[in-house]
C-alpha cells in the first residue's frame, strides 16, 4: 500500500496531537486563530445546527479569567460550592475504564515527579489547567441549553478540527474540562446569557519542548480490542 501525500498529510495531523501541558509565551497570530476556527466550523452538526460557540482569550482577558478562577480554586471553602453543570464522567467507574484513567493520571505525575502522597504538588499541577497552562490563547466553548445529545456529538466533531487544524501549522492544544466546574465564574467572567453553557476550556499555543509533560506519549488500545469486523 503506497500513501499520497495527502493521506500521510491528514494522518500525521491527526496522530501528532496530543495533550500538551507546557506552552511558550511566544503568541499566536489573530490570523491563525481565525483560520483555525473557520476550519473547524467545517465539521459536520446533525441538520447543520452548528451548536458550537466559542470565546477567544488572549492577553488582560485571558489573565483575568484565569485569576478570577485561581482565586477561587486556591479557597477549599469556596472552591467546595462550585460543581460541574453537567456530568463528563460515570457516576461509578468501572473496568476498564477507571485502569486507563488512572495510568495516564499516574504516568503524568511520575513524569513530574510527582508521588501519590504528595497532594499539594498533584492540586499545583490540577490548577495549572487554569493558567491553560500558560498558553497564549485559552478557548472557552459553550452550547445553547436547549440543545440534546446528539448536538454534544457534533461538538466533539468541532472540537477535534480545531485540534487537528492546529497541529496543520505547527500549534498545538490541550482541551481542558477542568473549566467545567468553574462555570459560573466564568458565566461572570465572560458575561454569558443565561441559555449558554460551559462545554469545556482549551489551551492553543506552541509547545514547550523542554517541559517534561510535554513528552507523555499516551497509550491506545490495539485496533481488535474496539474493532470487530463483519463480513
Ligand atoms: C473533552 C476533553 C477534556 C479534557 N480535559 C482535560 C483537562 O481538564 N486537563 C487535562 O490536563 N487534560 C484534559 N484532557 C486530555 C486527556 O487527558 C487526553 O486527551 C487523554 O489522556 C489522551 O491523551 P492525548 O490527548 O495526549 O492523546 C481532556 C480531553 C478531552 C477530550
Amino acid at each position: 500500500m503506497i500513501n499520497s501525500p495527502q493521506q500521510e498529510a491528514v494522518d500525521a495531523a491527526i496522530t501528532s496531537r496530543r495533550s500538551i501541558r507546557a506552552f511558550l509565551s511566544k503568541p499566536v497570530e489573530r490570523a491563525d486563530i481565525e483560520r483555525i476556527l473557520e476550519v473547524a466550523a467545517r465539521a459536520p452538526s446533525g441538520t447543520n445546527t452548528q451548536p458550537w460557540k466559542v470565546y477567544v482569550l488572549t492577553g488582560q482577558a485571558r489573565e483575568k479569567l484565569s485569576e478570577a478562577i485561581l482565586a477561587v480554586n486556591a479557597d477549599p471553602e469556596q472552591a467546595r460550592r462550585h460543581t460541574e453543570e453537567y456530568a463528563y464522567y460515570p457516576r461509578e467507574w468501572i473496568s476498564p475504564f477507571v485502569d486507563r484513567r488512572r495510568k495516564v493520571g499516574w504516568d503524568l505525575y511520575s513524569l513530574l515527579g510527582l508521588t501519590r502522597d504528595n497532594k499539594a504538588g498533584m492540586a499545583a499541577q490540577h490548577a495549572r489547567n487554569y493558567r491553560f497552562f500558560d498558553a497564549p490563547v485559552g478557548l472557552i466553548f459553550t452550547i445553547d441549553r436547549i440543545m440534546e445529545q446528539g448536538s454534544w456529538l457534533d461538538y466533539g466533531m468541532f472540537l477535534q478540527s480545531i485540534m487537528v487544524a492546529a497541529r496543520g501549522r505547527g500549534l498545538d492544544t490541550c482541551p481542558q474540562a477542568a473549566f467545567t466546574q468553574y462555570h459560573r465564574v466564568i458565566a461572570q467572567q465572560l458575561g454569558l446569557p443565561e441559555n449558554e453553557m460551559v462545554v469545556c476550556g482549551m489551551a492553543l499555543g506552541w509547545a514547550d519542548p523542554g517541559k517534561v509533560e510535554n513528552s507523555l506519549v499516551t497509550e491506545r488500545e490495539p485496533l481488535a480490542h474496539f474493532a470487530r469486523f463483519m463480513e
